[in-house]
C-alpha cells in the first residue's frame, strides 16, 4: 500500500505520469472514490504519460467506455456510475477488453457485482479535511514487483509517501 498526498493538481499530474511509466497491456486500474475526488482527472494525466492529449480525456459517465487506442498502450476507460451498484460485467460492455491488449482504468470500480480480476492497482481517492489522498493498493504478483518503481518514481519528484 502507497500512501500519497495531492494537494494540487501537479501532485496528481505526478502520479498520473508515474502511473503510466509502470503499465503495460492486459493492466487494470480500479478507482474508487466519491464524486469530484479526482478520479478522471487522474486518468487523464495517465493518459497524457502515454502520449494521448489529455485534453481529449473526457468523463465517460455516460457513455460508460472511452477508448483511446493512438497512445503506447491502448487504453481504455469506463466508468460505472450510471449502471449503480451490483452492475454486472456483461452490462458494460467491458469483458471484449480483457484480452491483454488493452489497459483498462475502471472508475467506480467498487459497484461491480464480481471481481474483474484477481490482479489489479486499486487507487482510492478521499478528500479529508480538504486534503486530497491517494492509497494505492498494489494485488497480484506482477503489480506487487512494480511498487518499488512506484515508489522510485515518485521519490525522484519529491511527493510525500507514507
Ligand atoms: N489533486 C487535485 N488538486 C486540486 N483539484 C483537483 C485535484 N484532483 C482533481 N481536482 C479537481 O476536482 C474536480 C473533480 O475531479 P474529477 O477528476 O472529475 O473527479 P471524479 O472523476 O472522481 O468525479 C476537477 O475540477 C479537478 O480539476
Ligand atoms: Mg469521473
Amino acid at each position: 500500500m502507497i500512501r500519497l498526498e495531492l494537494n494540487t493538481l501537479d501532485d496528481t499530474k505526478t502520479l498520473g505520469l508515474c502511473l503510466s511509466e509502470i503499465v503495460s497491456p492486459g493492466d487494470i486500474i480500479l478507482l474508487s472514490g466519491d464524486l469530484g475526488a479526482g478520479k478522471t482527472t487522474l486518468t487523464r494525466f495517465l493518459a497524457q504519460g502515454l502520449g494521448i492529449d489529455e485534453r481529449e480525456v473526457t468523463s465517460p459517465t455516460f457513455n460508460i467506455i472511452h477508448e483511446y487506442l493512438h497512445g503506447e498502450i491502448p487504453l481504455i476507460h469506463t466508468d460505472l456510475y450510471r449502471l449503480g451498484e451490483k452492475a454486472d460485467i456483461l452490462d458494460t460492455g467491458m469483458e471484449e477488453y480483457l484480452d491483454g491488449d488493452y489497459l483498462l482504468v475502471v472508475e467506480w470500480a467498487d459497484f461491480l457485482s464480481e471481481p474483474l480480476s484477481d490482479d489489479y492497482l486499486e487507487i482510492h481517492l478521499t478528500i479529508e479535511d480538504s486534503m486530497r489522498i491517494a492509497k494505492m493498493d498494489f494485488k497480484g504478483q506482477s503489480w506487487i514487483k512494480r511498487v518499488k518503481g512506484m515508489e522510485n518514481c515518485l521519490e525522484k519528484t519529491g511527493r510525500v509517501i507514507g
